[in-house]
Parts: C-alpha cells; sequence; structure tokens
C-alpha cells in the first residue's frame, strides 16, 4: 500500500491505495481558517498535524491494514502558504495562506526592486497569494515575530517535517514562493540577495518524488504507522492533481473545477513564453513544467449562488431544471468575479455581474448562467493559451465540474475541445499517492503509474451548433470586465 495525504484549505483527505491504484480506504478532518482582518487568511500549523493524524488513525482502523504493509506515503499541498520556523523548527506564528491578500504593497516593491528580472527568473508576476510578498509583510509589519524567524516552510513541508524531523522543499512547491529560478531549479541569488534573505532561510531543494526520509519514532507513535514507511516529498496541490489526472505528457490539459478553477497545460520544458498571463510552474515529474490559468470564484460562485437563493437544496436541486434552458441562457449572462479575479485580469477588486435579466428568466436561468460564466472565465484561459500557439485538443476535467455531465457537455462546447472524464476520480490526493508508488519503486515513472492508475471514464464531444452559440456569448462576456471595472 501507499498513502496520498491531500493537506487542503478545509480539510485534509489521506488515500490508501494499494497496487494498480485501487482506493482501499479514504479518510478526512477538517480544520478551522482564521480571518482576523478583511482579506486576512490563516491556519494554524499544529492544526493540520492533529487533523493529518486523526485522518491516518482513521484510514488505518478503517482498512485493518497492517501499517508494516504500507511502503510509502507522500504529499500534495495548499500552495504559497508561509509556515515561518524559529531555530528549533517550531511556527512562530499562524501560516498566512494562499488566499490572503493583504500583501498589494508588497507585490509593488518586489516588482520596483527585480524589474524584469522578475518575470524572467521567477516567470511569474507578484501575486498577493504568493509567499515571497508575505515574507515581507512579517518583516515589515512584525519585525519583532520576523527576528525569531531561521528559515521558512510550506504547509505540507512543514506535516512533513513533523513526520520525518527534516527540513524539505519540493521544486513544484517552491515554484510558487517567487524566489525560485524556475528553469535553473534553484533558489534564485537575485530574489534573495534584492531582499536581504540569507540562504539558510530556505530550505533544501528535492525533487517530488525524491526520499526525504522515514517515520519517526514520535511521529509512528502517533499516527499508528511503521518506522519502515518512507517518506517522499510531495508537490504542490495542482501539480498532484496534474499527476493523478494523468497529465504528464504533451497534449493533454486540465480543467479542475474546485472552489476556484484551474486550466493547466503540461509543458516539456521551460521555453513557453506567456508573457506572465499564467501562472508557471515547476511540475512534479521531473524536468517538467507546467502553465495554469486560475479563476478564483469557479464552484465558489455557485456555491455562493445556492446558498444566497437556494439555501439547504442539494446542487443537484439546484441544477435539475437546467437542461431544458438553451445554451446562453436565453440571454442571461454572468461574470464569477465574485471575490476579485486571476486570469487574465490579476484584478482583486473587479465584482461579478448579471447582465440581460428578462422578466421570464427563472432560478434555472440564473443558475446555467453562472455555470456558463464560471466556463466563459476558464475558456480565458484557453484563450491564451491557444494565442501562444498552444494546442489544446482534449482537456480532462476533474472536480466538482466533472460531477455532473451537462456541465461537461458545456465545457465540450464552450471549450470547443474534446472533454475526458475520469474512473473513480480523486484528485490531487491520488497524485501524492503516485509519488509514494513510483518512489517506492512500484513504477519506473510517473507515466507508467499514471498508465496504470489513471482511468478514462467518458468523452465529451463539441456540438457544432452550441459551440457557434457559445463563441458569440463569450465575445460579449470578454467585453463585460471593462465595462463592469468602475462599478464599485
Ligand atoms: C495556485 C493557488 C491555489 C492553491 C490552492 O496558485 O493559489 O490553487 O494552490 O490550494
Amino acid at each position: 500500500y501507499v498513502i496520498g495525504v491531500d493537506l487542503g484549505t478545509s480539510a485534509v483527505k489521506t488515500l490508501l491505495v494499494s497496487r494498480n491504484g485501487t482506493l482501499a480506504a479514504e479518510a478526512r478532518e477538517e480544520y478551522p481558517l482564521y480571518h482576523e482582518q478583511a482579506g486576512w487568511s490563516e491556519q494554524e500549523p499544529e492544526d493540520w498535524v492533529t487533523g493529518t493524524i486523526g485522518a491516518i488513525k482513521a484510514l488505518l482502523a478503517d482498512s485493518g491494514v497492517n501499517p508494516a504493509d504500507i511502503d510509502g506515503i507522500s504529499f500534495s499541498g495548499q500552495m504559497h502558504g508561509l509556515v515561518l520556523l524559529d531555530s528549533e523548527n517550531k511556527p512562530i506564528r499562524r501560516a498566512i495562506l494562499w488566499n490572503d491578500t493583504r500583501t498589494t504593497e508588497q507585490c509593488r516593491e518586489i516588482e520596483r526592486a527585480l524589474g524584469d528580472k522578475l518575470l524572467a527568473v521567477t516567470r511569474n508576476p507578484a501575486l498577493e497569494g504568493f509567499t515571497l510578498p508575505k515574507i515581507l509583510w512579517v518583516k515589515q509589519h512584525e519585525p519583532e515575530v520576523f527576528a525569531q524567524a531561521k528559515s521558512f516552510l510550506l504547509p505540507k513541508d512543514y506535516l512533513r517535517l513533523r513526520l520525518t524531523g527534516a527540513l524539505h522543499m519540493d521544486l513544484s512547491d517552491a515554484a510558487g514562493t517567487l524566489m525560485l529560478d524556475i528553469a535553473g531549479k534553484r533558489w534564485s541569488e537575485d530574489v534573495l540577495q534584492a531582499f536581504g534573505i540569507p540562504s539558510s532561510f530556505c530550505p533544501p531543494l528535492v525533487e517530488a518524488v525524491a526520499l526525504t526520509g522515514t517515520i519517526t519514532p514520535e511521529a509512528s507513535e502517533s499516527t499508528g504507522l511503521a518506522t519502515t514507511t518512507k517518506v517522499f516529498a510531495g508537490g504542490a496541490d495542482n501539480a498532484c492533481g496534474a499527476i493523478g489526472s494523468g497529465i504528464l505528457s504533451p497534449g493533454v490539459t486540465l480543467c479542475s473545477i474546485g472552489t476556484s478553477g484551474v486550466i493547466l497545460t503540461y509543458e516539456a520544458d521551460a521555453s513557453a513564453d506567456y508573457e506572465g498571463k499564467v501562472h508557471f510552474f515547476n511540475h512534479g515529474q521531473e524536468n517538467a513544467f507546467y502553465a495554469m490559468g486560475v479563476t478564483l470564484a469557479a464552484g465558489y460562485s455557485l456555491s455562493w449562488f445556492r446558498n444566497a437563493f437556494a439555501k439547504g437544496e442539494s446542487f443537484d436541486a439546484l441544477l435539475e431544471g437546467i437542461g431544458d434552458i438553451p445554451e446562453g441562457s436565453n440571454g442571461l449572462l454572468f461574470t464569477p468575479y465574485i471575490v476579485g479575479e486571476r486570469t487574465p485580469h490579476a484584478d482583486a477588486k473587479i465584482r461579478g455581474s448579471f447582465i440581460g435579466i428578462d422578466g421570464s428568466h427563472t432560478r434555472s436561468h440564473f443558475a446555467r448562467a453562472v455555470m456558463e460564466g464560471i466556463t466563459f472565465s476558464l475558456n480565458e484561459s484557453i484563450a491564451i493559451f491557444r494565442a501562444a500557439g498552444k494546442r489544446v485538443d482534449t482537456i480532462v476535467s476533474i472536480g466538482g465540474g466533472a460531477k455532473n455531465p451537462l456541465w461537461l457537455q458545456m465545457q465540450a462546447d464552450i471549450f470547443r475541445a474534446n472533454v475526458v472524464s475520469l474512473e473513480n476520480e480523486q484528485g490531487p490526493g491520488m497524485g501524492a499517492a503516485m509519488l509514494a508508488a513510483v518512489g517506492s519503486g512500484w513504477y519506473p515513472s510517473l507515466k507508467a503509474c499514471g498508465d496504470d492508475f489513471v482511468k478514462q471514464a467518458r468523452t465529451y464531444i463539441p456540438n457544432e451548433e452550441a459551440s457557434l452559440r457559445y463563441e458569440r456569448i463569450f465575445g460579449i462576456y470578454q467585453e463585460a470586465y471593462g465595462q463592469t471595472k468602475g462599478i464599485n
């Protein structure tokens, strides 16, 4: 067996996986988010550890598996979160998370200090969610706290530290710090020097599949895992989502609709130039990369809509009537900017809209328009990839958006690409389990593991008539951003 741990923002999910990728057991535990001020989002690192211990214990109890039969464990982690450690590797404050937006000023400072080097070296623009702006914020606003900081980790690296006692960071997660030389696969001297960060502050870099240690006696005691179980580095949740969906060779693209939505393309090398319009990060697969556009409120837009207008109802009940409504929701258009937008606008202030309301519209029209608006936003990322010369013909769709056949067909029609759903899709946790499977020597490569673990279910083919209708509305959707920008 292997274990995949998916350390998410609202919960940790653990998967026990046997040979051929069969799911033997799963368990999850939730933990709180702290929003002390508007725009702040923090978590207690100890909560991740307690939650993971609980979930691993439940996994072992439910499955009855002998811990000695678990070869390896690995991790998928929420990206960018800053965990500051003192000289004894203890957290000195709560972690500041990826969805915390307090660092706009630090982002401008980074742009000023690094100029063209920022994009050339880190391959990404300075965004509030990334780690370096958070480090600078603590340095400026909590100097007495920062004085104790000797090093930093990302969320899943801290969890791993508590299991192995060793500090590491894998490349796919380090890529989201804005301190990594992405193509060179090393901490960027230029960035560290510009901000007076000593190299000892940055943990040793390893590949996602690397062996980082075994379970310490103390962690064995608390989790029930054997001290012989090998611990592999793991990767960023988006990299692990790609691995777990078989995005392991050129030509396949991923669409993931969870709270946020992602369009991610596999990049065999670092040569593609999207001019910073999409994120560009190291893949969990050695020497590979991925480019990614993000819609901040994807599934979140639909959850918001349900909570506001259909509280207590299931998504199935909410979406029941949408199949009877034609493409374009009879002229009703939604822009999903309810918490701002990343791709393509990188605008934390823009807000969403419903446009074209008609007296005949029902709640089902609004629900369908929300789904279409989310899909249009993701299509803007696809448009960026295509404009840069990338072929996007086949898209594997995962997450909440892949649970509804009508939404999958809508994706095929709007994206003008074949959309593939997966059997028993488990998201990033399965990618983490695959890293443990390859690390444990079950397969010679992630690709070979993916051929065995990842099974395609159904392909949705675009309907030309529907695509043409959506194409016209997409043009209006793209204009809505500029027209609604000044509204608040
Ligand atoms: C990616 C990002 C989110 C987090 C969610 O840049 O901020 O997808 O990784 O965990």
